[in-house]
C-alpha cells in the first residue's frame, strides 16, 4: 500500500491505493474514478477492454464515499488533478457506502456544520485541516529552534484571566471551576522557572455574540519571556508570523491552490511590520468617514480594525492602549500612566486582531491594587502574586489565536471552518 501524496515516486509501477471513492464519471466503455486517501486525490481510469466484465460492472455500482482498494499502474498526466493517473487493473470494494448526504450541489452552512464529521472529507475542508496541521507543526518548530520550553497550562482554573463576562463555570466536586480563557498566568510562572516558555492549547470564552471571528473554544499559543519588554515581543511576533506563513507557502502550496488562495499578499509578509500607537490609530480613524470613529478610552471593534488594516500592506502593531480598556495584569507606561504597555497585532487583508500581548505588572503592591480595581478576588490569585514576591523581574508575552491566523492564511470568511469541530454559542455537536 502507498499513499497518494507519494505517488510521484511510483511512476510506471503498479501500486495499491487504499481509500474512498470521491467522485465518478462514466462514458460507456470507460469509468473515471476520483479516489482520495486523505493525503491527496488521484484519477483512476477503468477501461472495459482491460478488465474483467465483473469488475467493470462492479465499478459502475460503487457509490460515493464507498471504501475501496484500487490496484493499478501509475502514469504521469499533467491534465489530471495531482498530475498522475492510475490505470486500474483491479478494485476491491471494502464497504459500500449508503447514499451520501453531501453531494456536489451546494449545501447550507448549517447543514454542513451538522454533518461536520463527514464534511471534513470534502476537498476544501481537507486542505484547511492540512494547513492547520502544518501551522501547528511550524509553531512548535519555531519555538523549539529558539530555545523555548513548551509549558502546558491547566484547563480547569480557579479564576478569570481575561474578564468575568466570558467565563465558563463548571461544577468541580463540591466547588466550582472555570474553563481557562488563557494560559498566560501559568506561562508567567513558567518563564520564571524556564526563562522562555510557550503554552499551546485550547482556551474557552463564553462569547455570547455570533461573529465571524469568535469561537467559544479556540486554540491559543502564548509565549512568555523573562526580562523581555514590549519591543522584544513585537519583534518575536513579527518573526513568528513570518516563519509560519513562509512554511505554509513552501509546504502547502497544493492546499492553498485548492482554496484558490491568491498567495501574493502572503508572500509580501516580512519583518518589520509597521508599529503605530493607539493615539495614531485614533488619528487615522478621525480622518475618515467610512467607519464610526472611536472616542479615546474605547477599544476598536471589527470595522475599525478593518479600516486600519486597509491602510497597510503588512500586519500592523497597535501599541499602548488606554489601560481602562485592557486587562488587569498589564503594566502601565511610565511615560504616561493612562496607557498600558500592550500591543495588538492586526492581520492584513481585513482579518482583524490575531495577537494580543503586553508587558506584565511586576510590582506586588501595584498588582494588588489592580486586583482590587478589577474586583478580582485576591485569595485565588495568591500564587500569581507570589511571582512578584520571589525574584520578580520585568517580563512580557503575547497570545496568538490559531483559528484567526488560519482564517487569514486560508482567506476564509468564517472561523468555523478553521477547527475540526467548531464550538459556537448555538453549536456543540457533532
Ligand atoms: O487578546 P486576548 O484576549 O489575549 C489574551 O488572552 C492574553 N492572555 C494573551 C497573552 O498575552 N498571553 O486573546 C489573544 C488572541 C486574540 O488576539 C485572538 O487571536 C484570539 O486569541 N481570540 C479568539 N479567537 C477565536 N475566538 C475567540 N472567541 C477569541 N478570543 C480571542
Ligand atoms: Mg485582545
Amino acid at each position: 500500500m502507498i499513499w497518494i501524496e507519494e505517488i510521484a515516486k511510483y511512476e510506471g509501477k503498479e501500486v495499491e491505493i487504499h481509500g474512498w471513492l470521491y467522485n465518478r464519471r462514466s462514458s460507456g466503455k470507460i469509468h473515471f474514478l476520483t479516489i482520495r486517501d486523505g493525503t491527496g486525490i488521484i484519477q483512476g481510469i477503468v477501461l472495459k477492454d482491460e478488465i474483467s466484465p465483473d469488475t467493470f460492472e462492479l465499478v459502475d455500482r460503487i457509490s460515493q464515499e464507498s471504501s475501496i482498494i484500487a490496484r493499478g499502474k501509475v502514469k504521469k498526466d499533467d491534465r489530471a488533478p495531482g498530475g498522475y493517473e492510475l490505470e486500474i487493473k483491479g478494485i476491491l470494494l471494502v464497504h459500500s457506502a449508503e447514499p451520501y448526504p453531501i453531494s456536489k450541489k451546494s449545501h447550507g452552512t448549517d447543514f454542513l456544520l451538522s454533518n461536520r464529521h463527514l464534511w471534513i472529507r470534502s476537498r476544501r475542508q481537507y486542505a484547511i485541516l492540512r494547513i492547520r496541521g502544518e501551522v501547528t507543526f511550524a509553531i512548535q518548530e519555531f519555538f523549539n529552534s529558539k530555545g523555548f520550553t513548551r509549558l502546558d497550562a491547566p484547563i480547569f482554573t480557579p479564576s478569570a484571566c481575561e474578564g468575568t463576562t466570558t467565563l465558563f463555570e463548571v461544577p468541580y466536586f463540591d466547588n466550582k471551576a472555570y474553563l481557562s480563557q488563557s494560559g498566560q498566568l501559568y506561562a508567567e510562572a513558567g518563564c520564571m522557572a524556564l526563562g522562555k516558555v510557550y503554552t499551546f492549547g485550547p482556551t474557552f470564552r463564553a462569547e455570547k455574540s455570533k461573529t465571524r471571528r469568535h469561537l467559544t473554544e479556540f486554540w491559543q499559543i502564548e509565549p512568555e519571556i523573562a526580562y523581555a519588554n514590549l519591543d522584544d515581543i513585537m519583534k518575536l511576533a513579527e518573526n513568528f508570523t513570518t516563519y509560519i506563513i513562509q512554511k505554509v507557502l513552501n509546504k502547502r502550496k497544493e492546499e492553498l491552490d485548492i482554496l484558490e488562495r491568491d498567495t501574493k499578499p502572503l508572500e509580501l509578509i516580512k519583518p518589520p511590520f509597521p508599529r503605530i500607537t493607539y493615539q495614531e490609530a485614533i488619528n487615522l480613524l478621525d480622518k475618515q468617514n467610512k467607519v464610526p470613529k472611536i472616542s479615546w478610552g474605547n477599544d476598536f471593534g471589527a470595522p475599525q480594525e478593518t479600516y486600519i488594516s486597509q491602510q497597510f500592506k503588512l500586519p500592523v502593531f497597535i501599541h499602548r492602549y488606554p489601560a481602562e480598556c485592557k486587562a488587569f495584569y498589564m503594566k502601565r507606561d511610565p511615560k504616561d500612566p493612562r496607557l498600558a504597555l500592550c500591543v495588538d497585532m492586526i492581520a492584513s487583508e481585513e482579518y482583524g486582531e490575531i495577537i494580543g500581548g503586553s508587558r506584565r505588572e511586576d510590582e506586588l503592591a501595584v498588582l494588588e491594587q489592580r486586583l482590587k480595581e478589577f474586583n478580582i478576588p485576591k485569595e485565588s490569585n495568591e500564587w500569581y502574586l507570589d511571582l512578584r514576591r520571589y525574584g520578580s523581574v520585568p517580563h512580557s508575552g503575547f497570545g496568538l489565536g490559531l483559528e484567526r491566523l488560519l482564517a487569514w492564511i486560508c482567506k476564509s470568511s468564517h472561523i468555523r471552518e478553521m477547527i475540526p469541530f467548531p464550538r459556537t454559542i448555538d453549536r456543540i455537536s457533532p
